[in-house]
Formats: C-alpha cells, structure tokens, sequence
C-alpha cells in the first residue's frame, strides 16, 4: 500500500488523511500536541461558500469580496475556482458528520462578517471549528487505514535529489515528545498541515502549537515562501486576561456589535441617556471606524486593526470598547454561548457590559508557496519538489491576497486539502521500497540541553521585539532593529542547536526565529503598502 505522512491534525491534516484513506492509501498523521489542539479547534465565526453552484450572482459577490479584502493582490483565477468548489467541499463537511446551525424551518443560517456583502457563513454558533475537528477526528480515529499519532513533532524533511533540478520527499524526521528521541519516517509523499504561526507574537489568539513548524522546516528544505509579511491581525481580542488571549468573532460584529473608543462610548452614552434600543441614535455613528470605512466596524481586518491602533496612540487608552448593548441580549447570548461563558468568567454580560478588546496576532497569509493542487515549490528552480504537498494555512495559495477575508480560511484549507489527496492518491506512484534505507537524524555527539532558562528569555524577547517592531503599524527604524534583534537571538539558538538532543521547545524557538526573520526581510522588501502590510515610510 502506498503510504503518505501527514504532519497536522487540523482541518486541514484531517481532511487530507480521511481523502487518502478512503483511496486506500496507508495514511499516517502526526500531530505535535493533542489530536484536536489547532486552530481549528478554536475557530469561531464560521466557513464561507456558495453551496448553490447555480446561484452565479452569490459567488461573483464571494468573489468580488475576497478581491476587496485582499486589495487586489489575490490570484483571482485561485479565488474564482475556491469559490466554486466551495459547495462541494461544504458539503463532504456536511457528509463527514458536521452539523451547521440552522433556522427553525430547518434552513442553514447564513451569516455575515467583516468585508463580506451578503450573509454566505455557515457556522455552529460560536464554535464551528470544534463542530468540524470533532467530527473529522471521529471519522479519522475510526479509519482502519488511518494511523493517529499525537505528541509527535515532525522535525524535518527528509529529501533527495531526483535529478540535477529536482528533489523528492523520502519522508520525515519526527521528535517522538514522550519519548524524548527522533525517529525516521519514510514515506511516499508529505503533506504538511501544520497550520500558522502566531505563537511568534506577545498577543495572539493562536493556541501554543501555531509556531510556524512546517514553514521553517518547508524553507530549510529549499521551499519557496511566499508574501510572509502579510500577518493578520485580528481587531478584536479581549483585553482581560494577561494569560489568555480569547477571540471576540467578528460574527458578534457582523450580528450589530459596534467598536468605539471610551470616548466615543461616552458620548453614546449621553446621547442614548437610559434607552440603549433608541433607533434614533445609531451607535456605530458614533464609531471611530466611520473615519476610516464607510463599512465602520465591519470594514476588513486589517482597516479595522489599523484604526484601533491609531486611535488607541492618539488617546494612551490600552483597548477599545465593543458594545453589544443595543441588541437583543437573549439572542446574543444563545448564539454566541461560548464567548458569553468566557466573559462571564471575567464578570461581564454579553448584551449588558461594553467589552474590552484590543487586536492580536491570528493569520498568516502568507507561507509554503505551492501550486493549484497543493505541490510544493522549490525556490531555487520553481520546480516542485516530489511528493511533498502544504495545505491549509501552512500553505501561501494566491487567495487571500494581502489579507484575508473573514471565514475564507477554512473554506481554502478544506479545498485544497480535497486538491492535494486527489493528485497525489489519482497518480501512480512506486510504491515505497522498505529496503531503501533512510538516513538517520545527527544525534551522534549531541549532549542534553543545559540553561534552558535562557530559551525562556530568548522566546519572551522574540515574542516582544515581532510585537512591537512588526505589528500592524510598522516602519523602516522598528523592521531594521527587529531584524537585529533576531539575529542575535538566532546565533545564541544556533549554538545551542549544534550541540543539544533537541527538546521541544528548543525546536519551536528555532522554527519561530527562522520564520520571525523571513517575515522582517519581507516586510522591508516591500516599499508601497498594501493589505495588512503597512510602514509608515512607506510612500503610498
Ligand atoms: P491548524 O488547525 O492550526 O492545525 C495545525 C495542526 O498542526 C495542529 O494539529 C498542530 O498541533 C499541528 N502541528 C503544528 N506544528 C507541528 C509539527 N511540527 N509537527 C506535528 N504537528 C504539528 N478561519 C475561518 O475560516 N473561520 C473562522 O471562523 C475562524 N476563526 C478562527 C478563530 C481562532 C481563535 C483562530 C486561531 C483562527 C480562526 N480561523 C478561522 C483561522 C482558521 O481556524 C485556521 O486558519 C485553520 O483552522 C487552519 O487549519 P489548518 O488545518 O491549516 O491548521
Ligand atoms: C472570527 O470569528 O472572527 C474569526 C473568523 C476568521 O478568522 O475568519
């Protein structure tokens, strides 16, 4: 049986290792923490898609959005050809056991979200990423074919070169997290799933396994990045808990939630007197983000981020208000129950109490440049690379432009997911040779890791330095010092590497100070602003 290694076991990884498995390939999944930690597992809003394919005028508007948001950078042939398929692939969702809200009649209930024009999100309430890791992962654990492993960190990629131009994939290194060692993976193809990278940042709303792995590993292989200064950020995270960063959905914006500055919030105040429900006063008349988007608080992310960041210099204030006050406080609280329990936990009603929000770190537009089905470019001669295939928000694919639209990333993982495990299962491969023996991982001469405090520093200061000097707003003076900065912290990673058995969170601040550094060189690559990029020396 044909065998292909799967690093990540998200929507993505998931969706890939149940296509393969089904085509009777042996399917084995590795993941580095728990089967469902992923961002997937944490998404809220929803997914976005056209399930009627005959309804034309609904997927132009699709289309056309993710155009806007992506301020015309994206690939439109990529976008028109998501969209279309994105009824298929909702569906498989729908088949694979997902189950989307719906209205009383039994209807799905669309939704709205930032820079989208009409309601086309399909959601479970606030919680539509567990809704589709759960039910994936039940499916997975359930496929005679497929082999789970989690607390197995894929290391690197094991190549060779095929001819003078071209490399193919042997397989992958694996720190096997239990057992403290790594082991040799061999394999047909590689798909790597392993999701962004917005551990790189202070503030995030990433769980802790988004360390940009797959891209570090991907460009040591001699992977083509692409358009990695495009970083999103999120506008609204809640500002409560030094800790925790959590999401406030744009859903909540999207169902009426209005941004405003405390200032804004006090003249509101004033001008509603005791009637929040006073339709003579609109509330997002009196947002901030009306300077800077005839959408207001539902202009796209990287609008949005930018004014809260502007306004927040010009007041000294630490977050923003989102108010919910105006709206239906029952039907808030039932449709958003997860982001109600959260705030309730830091005494505050969704409906009732304005909530702090501030933005954080949450996509990576950019990553592993790969082609319409998922194949892996070799930067040194544009070529693919053999077998080896990135999907999912490791991936860069030309859609999101620079930036990208509210609940199009789940559609694109799951799109490309079904791309990438058709090519690579449709096409006669020879099967692997077990006697083709595999190099083993350079453990000789490695000795145990000593001052692990110092990784601690490195990592907080890593984390600081990406959040201050390459943030939403960024200029040439903060890009160039970053960029100082990490290679410092790069040759003190470096040498510990060299010498230590690598350990987990050694493996991870290397991965992010290698990724942290593309994203610096690009972001002083790029001289006119465009999307989420934006210097303030910068021209236009
Ligand atoms: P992930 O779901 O992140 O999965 C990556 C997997 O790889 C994980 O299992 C991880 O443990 C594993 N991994 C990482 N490194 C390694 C390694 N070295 N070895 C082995 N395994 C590894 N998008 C939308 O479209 N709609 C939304 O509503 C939405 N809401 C969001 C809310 C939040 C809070 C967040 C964080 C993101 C949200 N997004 C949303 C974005 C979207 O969830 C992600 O882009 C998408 O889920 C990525 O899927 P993925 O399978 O590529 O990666
Ligand atoms: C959200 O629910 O606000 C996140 C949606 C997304 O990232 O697409």
């Amino acid at each position: 049986m044909p065998r292909v290694v799967l690093a990540g076991s998200g929507i993505a990884g998931l969706f890939a290792a149940l296509t393969c498995a089904n085509a009777g390939w042996d399917v084995c999944v590795i993941t580095k923490q728990s089967l469902e930690e992923s961002s997937t597992n944490y998404a809220q809003g929803g997914i976005a898609g056209i399930l009627d394919k005959t309804n034309l005028s609904g997927k132009e508007t699709h289309i056309r959005d993710t155009l806007e948001a992506g301020d015309g950078y994206c690939d439109e042939d990529i976008v028109r050809d998501v969209v279309d398929e994105a009824g298929d692939r909702i569906r498989d969702l729908i088949n694979a056991g997902v189950n989307f809200q719906t209205d009383l009649k039994g209807n799905f209930d669309y939704i709205k979200e930032g820079g989208h024009s009409q309601n086309i999100i399909l959601h479970a309430k606030d919680s539509t990423g567990k809704e589709i890791e759960t039910a994936l992962l039940s499916k997975a654990t359930k496929h005679p074919n497929i082999e789970l492993l989690s607390n197995h960190l894929a290391l690197d990629l094991i190549l060779r070169d095929r001819n003078s131009v071209e490399k193919e994939i042997l397989g992958l290194w694996v720190f096997n997290i239990d057992k403290g060692i790594v082991e040799t993976f061999a394999s047909d193809a590689v798909i790597l799933a392993t999701g962004g990278g917005g551990q790189l940042f202070s503030r995030t709303t990433n769980p802790s396994v988004a360390t940009a792995d797959g891209m570090a590993m991907a460009f040591r292989a001699g992977a083509k990045l692409s358009d990695m200064e495009f970083v999103q950020f999120h506008p609204t995270s809640a500002a409560l808990d030094s800790n925790q960063t959590f999401l406030i959905s744009e859903a909540v914006r999207g169902f009426g939630g209005v941004l405003m500055t405390k200032s804004n919030y006090k003249s509101w105040e004033k001008a509603h007197g005791k009637n929040t429900s006073n339709t003579m006063v609109k509330p997002e008349d009196f947002s901030f983000t009306k300077k800077y988007s005839k959408l207001g608080s539902l202009a796209t992310r990287d609008i949005v981020a930018r004014a809260i960041d502007h306004e927040l210099n010009i007041s000294g204030d630490d977050y923003v208000l989102l108010i919910t006050e105006h709206l239906d406080k029952q039907e808030l609280q039932t449709r958003f129950p997860t982001i109600n329990n959260f705030l309730l936990k830091h005494g505050i009603k969704l409906g009732i109490d304005p909530i702090p929000v501030v933005p954080a770190a949450h996509y990576f537009v950019g990553g592993i440049s790969v082609n319409k089905i998922g194949q892996v470019v070799n930067s040194a001669t544009e070529n693919i690379i053999s077998g080896l295939y990135a999907i999912g928000e490791v991936a860069c694919t030309g859609m999101h432009g620079a930036n990208r639209l509210a609940s199009n990333s789940l559609l694109e993982a799951v799109v490309y997911s079904s791309r990438a495990s058709l090519n690579l299962t449709n096409n006669i491969i020879v099967p692997f040779d077990d006697s083709n023996v595999l190099p083993d991982w350079r453990a000789d001469g490695l000795e145990s890791l000593v001052d692990h405090y110092s990784l601690v520093d490195d990592l907080k200061s890593l984390k600081m330095t990406m959040s201050r000097d390459v943030g939403v707003v960024r200029s040439n003076r903060r890009l160039n010092r970053a960029l100082r900065r990490v290679n410092l912290i790069e040759n003190e990673v470096e040498l510990a590497w060299e010498s230590s058995i690598p350990t987990r969170p050694l493996i991870e601040l290397r991965n992010m100070v290698q990724i942290s550094k593309i994203i610096i060189e690009s972001a002083l690559k790029r001289k006119e602003n465009l999307g989420l990029h934006y210097n303030e020396d910068n021209l236009s």
